[in-house]
């Protein structure tokens, strides 16, 4: 594995692979990497023969009273579990290599990203799609792989590159179901900051999920039957949790019929957790 931190030696990395007849997979991250960012790249693998893995915490998708100074960095452990994996590319650029000219946002997530995680985290959204854009202006891969645990950041990406007008020329975006542990909890870099009895607690939000699904009868009853559940376990306290089209991201009216998207987050401790479960109402 190459472990590249320049955008001048990516893009030679990159050419070298596309005349060798390859096409190029790309994997976003933040680093601090679980079994859910590893499935990622085992699908990355399934769809074409050159993987490259990015790691780079980027500071304009976290608001001031953010945890970017906390966000862990595993840096060398990170790149161990890359190359065992038999990533090609790992590439961790720099601010400088991102941001040549300043941090500045270039992507606007409209009226979708002030919503739901946009609300919690002002200009989040923006900050995200702005780093994604440069990562794919640098990458140029043809398959970008993005978990559904994201899902209002995923549903953002594909509407930014279809909206895009070709800028990133026959970009496809792949998305990747949750990993969970084995109690349910979804898999996240953050779940290292809970404590034993927030762990204990935090697994009820799958469980709170599961039984909106179990559930009978129309939006409010869903909803219900989540509130209900979480109920149980003070220590997480819900943010929001909604039910929206996939198509939209807008929450479902009375009388939708098909697969909605069941959204939550909660605070356990000091930190914030996402989670979703697609349903049919
Ligand atoms: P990060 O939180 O590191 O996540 C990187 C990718 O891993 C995202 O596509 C995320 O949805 C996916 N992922 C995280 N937990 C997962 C799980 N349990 N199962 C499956 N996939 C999971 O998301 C970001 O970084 C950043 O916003 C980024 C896109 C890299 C831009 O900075």
């Amino acid at each position: 594995m190459q472990i590249i931190s320049s955008a001048q030696d990516l893009a030679a990395a990159v050419s070298a692979a596309r005349q060798n007849g390859k096409n190029i997979s790309f994997v976003p991250t933040m680093g601090a990497l679980h079994d859910g960012h590893l499935s990622l790249v085992e699908i990355a693998q399934q769809q074409s023969d050159f993987v490259v893995v990015s790691i780079f915490v980027n500071p304009l998708q976290f608001g001031a009273n953010e945890d970017f100074e906390k966000y862990p960095r595993t840096f060398q452990s990170d790149a161990e579990k890359l190359s065992a994996a038999g990533v090609d590319v790992l590439f961790a650029p720099n601010e400088k290599d991102i941001y040549p000219n300043g941090n500045q946002i270039t992507q606007h997530s409209g009226p979708v990203g002030e919503t739901f995680e946009g609300v919690a985290r002002p200009g989040h959204f923006d900050g995200m799609l702005t780093v994604v854009a440069r990562l794919f202006d640098l990458v140029k891969p043809d398959f970008a792989i993005f978990g559904n645990k994201d899902a209002q950041q995923l549903f953002l990406i594909r509407r930014m590159v279809e909206n895009s007008n070709h800028r990133w020329n026959a970009l496809k975006i792949v998305g990747a179901p949750i990993i969970r542990e084995e109690d349910g909890l979804a898999m996240s870099s953050r779940n290292r900051f809970l404590n034993e009895a927030e762990r204990a607690a935090a697994q009820n939000i799958y469980r709170a999920l599961r039984a909106a699904e179990a559930s009978t009868g129309d939006v409010s009853n869903r909803i219900a039957a989540f509130e209900r559940a979480i109920a149980l376990t003070p220590a997480v306290r819900l943010d929001y949790v909604a039910l929206v089209n996939p198509a939209t991201f807008e929450p479902i009216e009375t009388g939708f019929v098909g697969r909605a998207l069941l959204i939550m987050a909660a605070q356990v401790g000091g930190t914030r957790l996402i989670d979703n479960l697609s349903i049919s109402i």
